[in-house]
């Protein structure tokens, strides 16, 4: 029998492949999509030009982003066929699950895109980004017994979004707190939502099955749910008064503190930095109940940064922060993680294509430790 390797769990500290995509410092907490800190995207970008930058390695002139959020525009509007679907799956189904069979079927309702491989391949991840986000609206309203209601051409990605969400345009403070929302969560290297994507599509699957399979990585608590059960934790401590001892009861018992921890960060995630700064701007205007969840929010961050940052490198991660800014834009919880994959559906196809340009199948080696040569007897004999 082979001796036993050094195995690496989960594929910790192993390279796989190369990207010019994201740069993520760990050490330090910074994070780059192609070069640009995200700190310098949040002040200065929009979704569209981060989506931009992150598919073609660089950012738009003028007219080259006119046309490429003119492309999203033409793709907002979702099939009738993709609506029946959701109208069907809104009575017992849960948002995400409906997101991955929604993307799953929209390739069987759209014309083949033509021309060349890669301009198939931008088209389809321009389709992709465009329709997950009106495909959540329309999921949002129809489990709610409201009507889908069709884009609206004169709104930016994520003003667009709101407005299908809730039916009136939103004011440019949230459209704006969006858009930044959207591009914080676009893009983050190989982390296990993309390598499942990049590994489904290393078979030279299809790029919509390689985004179903992102989507259905994301869905985890330990990766994207994050957000909704990071929420959910702070309606259970209900006051910050609680604070504390949930946390100490949770760690004495081993429970993850959700919204905390990461496995490249030992340090405070920048795009929590940036989404705690949008939080205390809409404190001022948010309702009692939000107010009292940011509260509980600020409470658990020093108590966490003071019994594991340091000690541990536990911190704030991009989901902890997240939940009381999406309910102040009007975004239920149920839709957190969903938005979270509409807003990475950009950095999913980029490695895709990306990867498909060197392609090597994702092919790793499992241990086996179990015995061979065992003797077949027959059932009688068992
Ligand atoms: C995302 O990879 C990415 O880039 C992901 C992401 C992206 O943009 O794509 O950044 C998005 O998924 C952010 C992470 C969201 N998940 C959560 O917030 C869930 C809570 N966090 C943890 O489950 C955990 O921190 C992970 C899963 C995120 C990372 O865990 P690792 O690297 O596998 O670390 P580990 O489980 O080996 O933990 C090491 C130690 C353990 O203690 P010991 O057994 O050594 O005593 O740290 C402890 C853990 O118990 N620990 C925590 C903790 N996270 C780690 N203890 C309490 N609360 C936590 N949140």
């Amino acid at each position: 029998m082979q001796e036993k390797p050094t195995i690496n769990l989960g594929l910790e500290g192993i390279y796989f492949g190369e990207s010019r995509i994201a740069m993520i410092d760990g050490i330090n907490g910074r994070l780059y999509y192609c070069g640009y800190s995200i700190e310098s995207l949040a002040d200065n970008s929009t979704y569209e030009e981060t989506c931009y930058l992150i598919l073609h390695g660089r950012l738009p002139k003028g007219e080259e982003l006119e046309k490429f959020s003119a492309m999203m525009k033409e793709s907002r509007d979702i099939p009738q066929n993709i609506l029946d679907l959701i109208k069907d799956m809104a009575k017992t189904a849960m948002p995400m699950d409906i997101l991955r069979t929604a993307m799953s079927a929209l390739p069987a309702y759209q014309k083949k895109q033509s021309g060349n491989p890669d301009e198939e391949n931008f088209a389809e991840s321009i389709n992709i980004i465009s329709k997950s986000t009106s495909i959540i609206a329309a999921i949002e309203r129809i489990r709610k017994g409201l009507d889908y209601i069709k884009p609206d051409h004169s709104l930016g990605h994520a003003a667009n979004f709101l407005y299908m969400l809730k039916g009136t345009a939103p004011d440019s403070k949230h459209a704006r707190i969006l858009d930044i929302m959207m591009i914080l969560h676009a893009e983050h290297g190989s982390n296990a939502s993309t390598f499942t994507a990049i590994a489904a599509a290393s078979t030279l699957s299809d790029l919509y099955s390689a985004i179903v399979a992102g989507i259905c990585a994301l869905k985890g608590p330990l990766h994207g749910g994050a957000d909704e059960a990071s929420l959910s934790m702070l309606y259970a401590i209900g006051e910050p008064e609680n604070t504390s001892t949930y946390i100490d009861d949770a760690l004495s018992g081993k429970k993850r503190i959700m919204g905390f921890g990461h496995r490249i960060y030992k340090n405070y995630d920048p795009r929590a930095r940036i989404i705690k700064k949008y939080l205390e701007e809409l404190e001022g205007d948010a309702d009692e109940k939000i107010r009292k969840l940011a509260k509980i929010e600020m409470e658990a961050e020093k108590i966490m940064i003071e019994r594991l940052g340091k000690q541990k490198g536990i911190w704030p991660n991009v989901d902890f922060f997240s939940g009381p800014v999406y309910l102040s834009l009007g975004i239920p919880k149920e839709i957190f993680t969903p938005l979270f994959a509409a807003s990475r559906s950009v950095g999913w196809c980029a490695h895709v294509i990306e990867y498909w340009k060197n392609n090597r199948l994702i092919r790793p080696l499992d241990y086996y430790s179990g015995e061979i040569d065992l003797e077949y007897k027959p059932i009688s004999e068992r």
